[in-house]
């Protein structure tokens, strides 16, 4: 008897030991293929007078839309060398095109349907409609506004060559791609991996946060209102002058987007000891209406003090992230955030004695925004030609001087 029962739990813990180990090392998929983008954008009817599809042809008559699509990262989604790198790094899986490179036929090979149950594994065919020109278009024009053969739009009051079809709120246009779930039986998210929407939700429930979504229509989203702002200008040369949306999308590649989101202030505050001086640095989204970083979870903000002597040699350092720090394996788990919800104020304070030798003369507060972290980018192998992070804030307090200076 002893030893059969020695026997089932060997079986047991061998069992349990190999279901961890292939935890580990298991392909990892972090979100769930939904409906909303599961399969391509059809283009199979394509409305007169417009042929290609190509943002060159939409701006030979909407030309201020064109100029701004093309300096931002929708228009890039596809070259971007950062999304290449990583998408490449992961077996470059067909999912990633269906939000990158949208429309159809900005895909080599058309999805037939799917192997697995959960629409990683697709069956795929040639695609004789490729455009490869079109798929360096990434987040294209027609990749928001065809559907169906139609154009659409939110005027309705205009004369376009084109058909047109209404949408009561424009942000019904972001959700498609800015939403991926999570929520899965092996899995422990608080906000799915790319959280943006959740976390505004987050943001308009609390206080007094019941647990049901606060949401009840895009509408309360305000994606457009910050991310398009409103100007008034024709839509095509020599038209009518409208109230229309710009088409510049800032987000983390942009510092003055993000410095417009963040208020940051710097104060001496009581040491309560002789010989000590203590300084609280205090960050506050007060533009964001999710988090401050949002988006992947890449997106961090690094908190720096440094106390330094007259010579400029550093005497002390302290270091905070803001970041959302999920463990991947062998479960999936939100662990930490420490991004800044929307006009919740974060403090650290940065104590130091005024009596060291040689003596403390400079104490420098510098904030910057990470778009992925150092270990990340040299795992992927992400040979970066732009920076991967810039300054946001910075200010050199002189010392023994009371107070703050600059
Ligand atoms: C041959 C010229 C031409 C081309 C090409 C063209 N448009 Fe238009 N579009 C117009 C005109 C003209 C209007 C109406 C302007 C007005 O009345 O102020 C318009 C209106 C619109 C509207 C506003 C509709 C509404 O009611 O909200 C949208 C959106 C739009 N176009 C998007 C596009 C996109 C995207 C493309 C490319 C896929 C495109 N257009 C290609 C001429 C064109
Ligand atoms: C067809 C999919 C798609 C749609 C629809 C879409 N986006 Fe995006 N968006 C993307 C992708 C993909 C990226 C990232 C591209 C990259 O960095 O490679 C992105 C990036 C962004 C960024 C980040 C900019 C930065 O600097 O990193 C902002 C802001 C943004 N989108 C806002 C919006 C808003 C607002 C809407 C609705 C009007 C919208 N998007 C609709 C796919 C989409
Ligand atoms: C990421 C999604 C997205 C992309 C890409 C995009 N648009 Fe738009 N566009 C919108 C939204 C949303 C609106 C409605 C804005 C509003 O509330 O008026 C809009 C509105 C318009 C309008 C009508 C004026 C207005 O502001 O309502 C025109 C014209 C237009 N877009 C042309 C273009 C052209 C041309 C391109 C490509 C060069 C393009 N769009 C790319 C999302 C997009
Ligand atoms: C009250 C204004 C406001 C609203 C509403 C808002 N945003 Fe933002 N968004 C910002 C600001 C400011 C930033 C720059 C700071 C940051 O990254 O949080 C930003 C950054 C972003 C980024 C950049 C993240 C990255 O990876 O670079 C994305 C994507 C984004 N927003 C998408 C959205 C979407 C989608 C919605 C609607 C569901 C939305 N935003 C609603 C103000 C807003
Ligand atoms: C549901 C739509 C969607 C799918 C599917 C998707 N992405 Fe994205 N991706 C986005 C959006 C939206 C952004 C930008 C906003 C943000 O930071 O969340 C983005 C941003 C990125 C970025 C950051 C780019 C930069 O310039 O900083 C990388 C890298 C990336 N995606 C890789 C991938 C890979 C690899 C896959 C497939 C495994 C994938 N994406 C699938 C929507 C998507």
């Amino acid at each position: 008897m002893a030893v059969n029962r020695r026997g089932i739990i060997t079986v047991l813990v061998l069992a349990a030991l190999a279901f961890l180990g292939w935890r580990l090392v298991r392909p990892l998929n972090i979100f769930i293929v939904s409906d909303a983008f599961e399969r391509p954008i059809s283009t199979r009817e394509v409305p007169a007078p417009l042929q290609t599809l190509s943002a060159a042809e939409c701006g030979g008559c909407h030309p201020d839309f064109y100029a701004e699509w093309r300096t931002t990262i929708h228009s890039r989604a596809w070259t971007d060398p950062y999304f290449q790198t990583d998408w490449q790094f992961d077996n470059e899986q067909q999912i990633c095109r269906n939000c990158h490179t949208p429309l159809d036929r900005q895909q080599p090979d058309r999805v037939l349907g799917f192997r697995d149950r959960e629409k990683w594994d697709p069956v795929l065919e040639p695609n004789p409609d490729f455009d490869a020109g079109l798929q360096h278009e990434g987040v294209t024009c027609a990749a928001c506004h065809l559907r169906a053969g139609k154009i659409v739009g939110v005027l309705g009051n205009t004369r376009s060559p084109h058909p047109v079809s209404l949408l009561d709120d424009p942000n019904q246009v972001c959700v498609r791609c800015h939403v991926v779930e999570g929520d899965r039986w092996d899995t422990f998210f608080r906000f799915p991996p790319c959280g943006t929407v959740a976390e505004i939700e987050a943001s308009i429930a609390s206080p007094g946060f019941s647990g049901e979504l606060a949401v009840q229509s895009t509408a309360e989203l305000g994606c457009v209102a910050c991310h398009m702002p409103a100007m008034e200008r024709s839509l095509v040369e020599g038209g009518e002058v409208r109230t229309v949306r710009q088409h510049l999308w800032r987000g983390g590649h942009d510092p003055q987007m993000v410095k417009r989101g963040l208020k940051v202030i710097l104060q001496e505050t009581e040491s309560g000891r002789p010989g000590r001086r203590v300084f609280r640095l205090t960050l506050t989204n007060v533009g964001a209406a999710h988090y401050l970083p949002t988006g992947t979870p890449d997106r961090h903000l690094v908190v720096r003090f440094r106390l330094m002597d007259a010579e400029g040699r550093l005497l002390a350092e302290q270091e905070h992230r803001l970041v959302r720090t999920v463990l991947w394996r062998p479960f999936i788990v939100d662990l930490r955030d420490t991004r800044l919800p929307r006009w919740q104020p974060r403090s650290y304070d940065f104590g130091f004695s005024t009596t060291g030798s040689p003596p403390p003369a400079v104490l420098q507060v510098d904030v910057h925004y990470y778009l992925v972290a150092e270990s990340r980018r040299k795992r992927i192998g992400y040979d970066n030609t732009e920076p991967t992070h810039f300054e946001v804030f910075k200010q050199r307090v002189g010392l023994p001087a009371k107070g703050v200076g600059s």
